[in-house]
């Protein structure tokens, strides 16, 4: 394994633009469950076609908006893990550098933000937004559980959390910058997605296409694993945090630090 993340790790040095998706496997260790693993993903304890479709939340709009607010609010209790800091670390170094850094994601927890990412690329939307069906009104959510169910904006409209759900469109701008952004990179990373769902996990099928390195990083097979140039079979927070110190050298606590004259050495607080 060490060879395999010096390798990964010295190619991610070279590389001038990287492009990453991630999915709900980063926040796995933060506490946050997965949607497909078998016994504790959402997918495996909830119907989906009950709680993640439009008409599931027009036939019982309190069900549906009880269980997305339940889920805020026990995401508002997590923390990112070295996996989310790592990437934080990453765009930092790579940007510092002049190179280029798209993060593009699937979930909706704003782990990302909160590891200190910034660009992120949101494909399915936030749980941290509420929009008025009525009126269209967004409002982020910060706050304790709703008093009643479901929420209702000042015009009298339902509201409903902000995230894509199955059978409707991903947001075009955040898909045609996930697409430019892929296209256009030499390094393309993977990160705890089943690529089960399109077309975000087309973006991986355009990577592959591209001349780009492909690295996947997931503890299970998936659909790609055959394809890319690594599959490393690991959990993204002890994973990514090596192969990130292989490139830009290990993290220090000292202090924030940026490029210096050896050129390749980017240490900032971890
Ligand atoms: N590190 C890396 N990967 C992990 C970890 C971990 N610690 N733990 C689990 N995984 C992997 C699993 O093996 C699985 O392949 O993460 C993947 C999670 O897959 P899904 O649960 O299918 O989540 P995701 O791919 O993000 O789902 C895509 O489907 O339900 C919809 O909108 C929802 O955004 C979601 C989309």
């Amino acid at each position: 394994m060490n060879d395999l993340l010096k390798q990964v790790g010295a190619c991610l040095r070279d590389a001038r633009r990287v492009a990453i998706l991630t999915g709900a496997g980063i926040s796995a260790e933060s506490g946050i469950p997965t949607f497909r693993d078998a016994l504790t993903g959402l997918w495996a304890r909830f119907n989906p076609a009950d709680l993640a479709t439009p008409e599931a939340f027009f036939r019982n709009p309190e069900r549906v908006s009880r269980w997305y607010d339940e889920r805020r609010c026990q995401v508002a209790q997590c923390q990112p893990n070295p996996g989310h800091l790592a990437l934080a670390r990453l765009q930092k170094c790579m940007v510092g550098q002049g190179k280029t850094f798209a993060l593009i994601t699937q979930n909706v927890d704003r782990l990302h933000h909160a590891a200190g990412s910034t660009g992120v690329i949101e494909l399915h939307g936030s749980l941290w937004v509420w929009r008025c069906v009525a009126c269209g009104k967004e409002v982020e959510e910060r706050g304790p559980a709703f008093d009643s169910y479901p929420p209702c904006c000042a015009c009298g409209g339902f509201r409903r959390p902000g995230v894509v759900w199955f059978g409707e469109m991903l947001p075009a701008e955040a898909l045609a910058a996930a697409e430019r952004a892929v296209e256009a990179c030499d390094y393309f990373m993977s990160i705890g997605t089943s690529a089960a769902v399109y077309p975000a996990a087309g973006l991986i099928a355009q990577a592959l296409r591209t001349r780009a390195n492909v690295l996947e990083v997931n503890p299970e097979e998936t659909p790609f694993s055959a394809r890319a140039d690594w599959s490393i079979r690991g959990q993204s927070g002890q994973v990514l945090p090596r192969i990130v110190d292989e490139a830009f050298g290990v993290a220090t606590a000292a202090h924030h630090q940026s490029e210096g004259s050896d050129g390749n050495r980017c240490t900032e607080e971890s």
